[in-house]
């Protein structure tokens, strides 16, 4: 999510009063601590390092740039898997910006492509040539989609109701079937997999908040089926082989009244009818919290979804909480059950997991099916002394009572965010994709940006204040097990210009193109490397890029640019092939940005034709020799 930013709506209070003494000690502290290691950088001019040591990445560092394409080093090559608007399922027309309509999107890639994840094919092969790719849709940009509808995010509140069919379409996710020749790869015609899920797919509710009044709407008395997803950010996948998808900024399509919702408590906690960004509520009722009080709590979940059965409905797990989800990517426990790491990006939201409570079945994927429904989720503090406590937030338990509004656990996954306030979780810098590395065992959280942090809220896991630039923590569990509900922590890098922005920290041999800023996907490579991706660096004048980073060795915490993006995109959704030869990414909302629209685009990345507007894209990136990426 780009041009919508986020909203602050943790002003309880809670998120920095009772450290508000303690604070001052911890940034200096941490501050201290990031120069006492000798990796605090202030580096000069060295541009376009070529590799080797102290980096194991062998690849010639992409300059910073900002300009109207893409940059790979020489010896790569990209190539675009598909774009907004081509055909996926039968019948699909072919992509005509004069014809486009929301039946005909409907069955076309949608906009704004986010997560990647890739599900071998068939199921348990490790061939690595063949794959259902999944794809979240995230939102639209009406004005750089439609003719004549004008700039900006207010050209959304513009849209009628045929173009708000459209963007009804555009969003949700896609199923495809991907094949690789050579280095070459394409989706397959007429795959029985193809699918496209957008906001009005008929999907279960399922786990403690099914079924609850505050789930039930004038169309689903029993509060237990729901029409759609929106807003689908970053994802993961289970290890039996299902996608999850994560919805973020719900509470963006809803337009209304916040006063004049029923239930203020949970209206204000997350910020209903405060930055309304699209017109759907205009057009249709259930967008429209005045008329549907409840829609709004259908929403911000994590969904499962079945790629290989294009039949199975999609299912949201409400034990996992509702929130601005960004990811949920999961590691085993060493008792097998299964872990889910989470954060809720927005700026002082916070970081939670959410552990199954039995052990995941890896002989008889039924057995897995509604495995996400009982576990318990917890929501992280990190304290002073890096050390970091899970709390669990579970009904009866400590502040999550009655007489505090938790009636029941359907309570508290509706209203995490406010569990979270009680159980006094810490209020971090935005937090986006969160990932266990399979080689280290450590946990990597993103967090992407907080300008609006004053100086007496620093806590010692967020120690910048107006952090415009964000950071990333590596968490190693106690023991090396992610069931554990204890674990420390330390701050691997801290983004910005270094020599420029305040409290940067990066290896000291960082080069000038090797700076980043508002880190957001993450991934790991076959060896454990570190990928990290960017949304929002224009901040610091530059367009978004890929990130390579050691995280062992003399490397460590070296980041080097791989890609840099067409002006005004995002980079999303970086992942590997098992054998690290191909890159996909997914590149969000090209041309994104103030004064570019339909007819004037920053960009017509990637078809460069007259007329042809900027289209989202997934993008597979190989090395010309064949090679390991990055090598
Ligand atoms: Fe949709 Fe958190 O980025
Ligand atoms: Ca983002
Ligand atoms: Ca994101």
């Amino acid at each position: 999510m780009h041009d919508d930013d986020d909203i602050v709506s943790n002003d309880s209070g809670e998120a920095s009063i009772g450290a508000l003494i303690e604070s001052r000690l911890s940034r200096r502290a941490a501050l201290a601590g990031l120069a006492g290691t000798a990796v605090f950088a202030a580096l000069g001019g060295k541009a376009g390092a070529q590799g080797g040591a102290p980096s194991s990445f062998t690849f010639k560092e992409v300059p910073h740039v900002n300009d109207p394409t893409h940059h790979v080093p020489d010896d790569y090559e990209v190539q675009v898997l598909i774009r907004w608007g081509d055909p996926v399922l039968p019948g699909a027309p072919a992509y005509d910006p004069a014809k486009q309509s929301g039946a005909s999107q409907a069955l076309q890639f949608g906009y704004n492509n986010d997560f990647l994840g890739l599900h071998a094919l068939p199921a348990g092969s490790t061939s690595g040539d063949r794959f259902l790719m999944v794809v979240n849709h995230e939102y639209t940009n009406t004005n750089l989609m439609l003719a004549g509808i004008g700039e900006g995010r207010e050209a959304r509140l513009r849209a009628d109701k045929p173009q708000a069919e459209i963007e009804m379409a555009a969003h949700g996710g896609a199923v495809l079937e991907i094949a690789r020749e050579g280095r070459r790869w394409k989706v397959v015609d007429g795959s029985r997999y193809a699918r496209r899920i957008d906001v009005n797919t008929p999907m279960r509710i399922a786990g403690p908040a099914a079924g609850n009044d505050k789930m039930k709407t004038s169309a689903d008395p029993a509060g237990t089926r729901v029409l759609g997803m929106f807003n689908n950010c970053a994802g993961g996948e289970t290890p039996w082989g299902t996608w999850l998808t994560c919805e973020e900024n719900f509470y963006f399509y809803f337009v209304g009244d916040q006063a004049k919702h029923p239930d203020q408590a949970l209206a204000k906690r997350y910020g209903l009818g405060r930055t309304i960004s699209y017109a759907w509520g205009q057009h249709f009722d259930r967008f429209n919290f005045e008329k549907e009080p409840n829609e709004p709590h259908r929403f911000g979940w994590i969904v499962e979804i079945d790629p290989y059965d294009p039949q199975a409905m999609p299912v949201k797990r409400t034990a996992l909480g509702r929130f601005a989800h960004e990811g949920c990517h999961h590691a085993v426990a060493k008792d097998g059950r299964v872990v889910c790491y989470m954060g809720d990006d927005s700026r002082f939201e916070y970081v939670y997991k959410f552990v199954t409570s039995k052990p995941w079945n890896p002989t008889d994927r039924a057995a897995n099916r509604d495995l996400l429904d009982e576990g318990t989720l917890h929501v992280a503090r990190f304290d002073e002394g890096g050390k970091v406590a899970w709390l669990p937030l579970i009904h009866g338990q400590g502040p999550l009572t009655a007489e505090n509004g938790f009636a029941s656990q359907a309570d508290v996954v509706i209203g995490a965010r406010r569990a979270g306030d009680l159980l006094k979780a810490t209020p971090m810098d935005r937090p986006e994709d969160i990932e266990a590395n399979k080689i280290n065992g450590y946990v990597y959280v993103a967090l992407s940006n907080n300008g609006s942090r004053k100086p007496e809220q620093v806590n010692p896991a967020n120690p910048r204040a107006k952090n415009d630039h964000g950071h990333i923590l590596e968490i190693a569990p106690k023991d090396g097990d992610h069931g554990s509900t204890e674990g420390t922590w330390s701050i691997l890098v801290a983004a910005g210009q270094p020599g420029k922005d305040e409290g940067t920290k990066y290896h000291p041999e960082t080069s000038a193109d090797g700076w980043l800023t508002c880190p957001d996907n993450v991934t790991f490579d076959g060896k454990g490397r570190l990928w990290i991706a960017t949304d929002s660096s224009e901040i610091a004048g530059i367009a978004d890029g890929l990130y390579a980073c050691d995280v062992a060795g003399p490397g460590r915490a070296l980041t080097r640019q791989f890609f840099a993006a067409p002006k005004g995109s995002e980079v999303c959704g970086p992942t590997f092939t098992p054998d690290d030869r191909t890159l996909f990414l997914a590149i969000q909302h090209p041309g994104e940005g103030k004064g570019s629209t339909y007819e004037t685009p920053t960009t017509r990345w990637p078809d460069f034709k007259d007329g042809m507007p900027p289209r989202p894209a997934v993008i597979a990136i190989t090395k010309k020799d064949g090679g390991i990426i990055g090598s």
